[in-house]
């Protein structure tokens, strides 16, 4: 038969990345064949040695291998062949290329989802220093991108600290999911040998082995639990991005990126471009597009194994690296950032963000809310009028919108706004060195 386009269906030249959980599968799987004695010890350790010596091939880039073979389990079966003879035709014996494949996918998430846990940790770690050492550091909190109420930059810290948290748990789910031994499922009934497939995954490292032959070989729900985790993380990270690409801005001036994470511009000499920010930013897309990529291969799948499935490889891989390397940029780039607390305390002063304790103090002195709501509401009009902030604005000018305004209004400032929020979750400084401590101590509990 002619071969038409047979590169149109290989998958060696990405899935090539699965040969070392490949090998480990292949040498526990011969070995479970040996004890059961499906096949005599003296064949599974040829088998065993014959691998061995292909990871190294591989490791040390001698491995040739061969586009004509469609995927890596036929490139390492074949030269097994070439190295220990016909005997290499018994590994495949009581298995299939549809549970074999999805047992390395599975420990490559698996290990990949290690990596990006410790990742998230140590950006929790770079935020919760940094929170500490701006406990003292007032700043502009923002609804709308509108100037809204003072907050410490520690408070504003941790909420990014809050969602790498729920982060982590969404991958623990995802190791969780990945968890599960495949191999025994055969093609996609099972397979008619006495196999012990507890003993694969003891020596694999599987903490259950899957209950349907035919889910386990059409289920590929590990990966988009790891593709939508990736999804929101780098969602977040986006958002972090985008804050780091306004604060640094000459309008904002709130932080100054390291120049390791900034570029010039060829034209401009004066530019410090965000690049790296921008990039995570940017980056995020492709990341959604592998989990709508992988969505969208699943959802006319009638079971079980069908070739499409074979798509699943590139996103994944495409978004491990990505994610990994946004993360550990983040690591270096936030745990390098200066903070400009001055430039963020004339900020905030500048702009009206006491408005809301003004009203407070109205309500202190016996006013109903809303009344006090409409009479600082003229107040910061009147304030735009006369190019004033709060602070400039005289006792004699604040009694013509009510006499209720006295002397320890001057005791209203960005500070006392802060301090004042003292409740669970607030920003007051006492609150914030709370879930600095509580931070800390779920970090320990971690490691
Ligand atoms: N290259 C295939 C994949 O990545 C391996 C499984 C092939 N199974 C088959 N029946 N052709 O999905």
């Amino acid at each position: 038969m002619k071969k038409v386009n047979s590169e149109y269906t290989v998958s060696v030249n990405f899935d090539q990345r699965l040969y070392a959980q490949d090998i480990a599968g292949s040498i526990a799987h011969v070995e479970m064949l040996a004890e059961q004695q499906i096949l005599t010890s003296s064949d599974s350790k040829q088998i065993v040695k014959g691998l061995l010596q292909i990871r190294h091939e591989i490791e040390s880039e001698s491995f040739q291998w061969d586009f004509q073979l469609e995927d890596l389990h036929m490139n390492i079966e074949n030269r097994l062949h070439e190295i220990v003879g016909p005997v290499a035709g018994k590994m495949h014996t009581a298995r299939s290329r549809n549970d074999q494949v999805s047992l390395d996918l599975r420990m490559y998430v698996k290990e990949s989802i290690i990596k990006i846990r410790k990742n998230i940790s140590s950006l929790q770690m770079v935020l919760i220093q940094l929170a500490e050492s701006n406990l003292n550091t007032v700043m502009p909190g923002y609804t709308h991108l509108q100037q809204a109420q003072p907050i410490l930059f520690a408070h504003h810290m941790l909420a990014y600290f809050e969602m790498l948290t729920r982060d982590d748990l969404r991958f623990k789910y995802a190791y969780d999911s990945s968890d599960v031994l495949p191999l025994g499922s055969g093609a996609l009934a099972g397979v008619p040998y006495p196999i012990n497939r507890e003993t694969v995954a003891k020596k694999l490292g599987f903490s259950r082995i899957s209950q349907n032959s035919m889910d386990a070989v059409s289920d590929r729900d590990f990966l988009v639990d790891f593709l939508s985790s990736s999804s929101i993380l780098m969602m977040h990270l986006s958002r972090f991005s985008e804050e780091l690409i306004i604060w640094s801005s000459t309008e904002f001036g709130f932080v100054e990126l390291s120049e390791d994470f900034t570029t010039g511009s060829s034209i401009m000499p004066q530019k410090r471009n965000p690049d790296f920010a921008e990039l995570a930013r940017g980056k995020t897309g492709r990341v959604f597009g592998s989990l709508f990529g992988l969505l969208t291969v699943l959802k006319g799948l009638p079971l079980t194994y069908n070739r499409d499935l074979q798509e699943d490889k590139e996103g994944f891989f495409d978004t491990f690296d990505t994610l990994n390397a946004t993360l550990e940029i983040f690591i270096e780039m936030i745990g390098s950032i200066t903070v400009k607390p001055n430039q963020m305390r004339d900020t905030a002063l500048k702009g009206q963000l006491l408005a809301t304790d003004y009203a407070d103090y109205l309500v202190g002195k016996g006013i109903p809310f809303r009344e006090a709501y409409g009479i600082i509401n003229q107040l910061s009009s009147y304030a735009i009028k006369n190019k004033k902030d709060f602070s400039e604005i005289s006792l004699n000018e604040l009694k013509e919108f009510s006499e209720k305004f006295d002397q320890d209004i001057s005791e209203i400032s960005l500070e006392s706004s802060v301090e004042n929020r003292n409740v669970s979750g607030g920003t007051s400084q006492q609150q914030v060195k709370i879930s600095i401590a509580a931070a800390k101590s779920q970090m320990n509990g971690k490691n």
